[in-house]
């Protein structure tokens, strides 16, 4: 099982680098880490698990935050109260977007960064996202509101970027109103 220690920290360079093209048939190993990784997400958005094991509550997580730098990531959404949807997808891509941004109002997070931090991140209101599943199958994801920000998170991860980035440290409210809070 992975633990939150598994999780580089954003001082670790890897971080900042491109993550790589996945090639089909995915290894075993990736396979095993994709595994993990949903374990890790939903456990840590069930209170009782998060607590027992130790987990800040994360909802995505790019495999170059595990020190593998590929094109890949998962999200678990809690789409109602102890529901959740999983997603898997291997070298994804942006196919298309809302006009309308958004941004998370208590501000966004990351498990590879471990402090406060503050500022609004605009986002699309909703994205289309073309890729492949672990078998290698086409797949598009549309997603909006919550799980768009998310998508957009971890797409940022296989370009070597952060959320922290996109926040000016001089003005980290600036255009606020130019976006709509979620
Ligand atoms: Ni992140």
């Amino acid at each position: 099982m992975l633990k939150m220690e598994d999780i580089l920290d954003e001082k670790e360079k890897i971080l900042r680098t491109q993550s790589q093209e996945v090639k089909f048939p995915i290894s075993k190993e990736d396979k095993k880490r994709v595994h993990d990784m949903i374990e890790l997400l939903t456990n840590s958005q069930i209170e009782e698990l998060a607590e027992k094991y130790n987990l800040r509550p994360g909802m995505g997580l790019a495999a170059v935050q595990l020190g593998i730098p590929k094109r890949y990531f998962v999200i678990v959404h809690e789409y109602e109260k102890g529901k959740f949807d999983n997603y898997v997808i291997f070298n994804p891509k942006l196919v298309s977007n809302s006009e309308e941004m958004i941004y998370v109002g208590e501000g966004e997070g990351c498990l590879s960064i471990n402090r406060e931090t503050c500022g609004i991140v605009p986002r699309y209101a909703r994205v289309t996202i073309e890729g492949y599943d672990e078998d290698g199958n086409k797949i598009r994801i549309r997603a909006r509101e919550e799980l768009s920000v998310a998508f957009q998170h971890e797409l940022d991860h296989l370009d070597g970027i952060l959320f922290t980035d996109k926040i000016d440290p001089k003005e980290p409210f600036k255009n606020k109103d130019l976006y709509r809070e979620i």
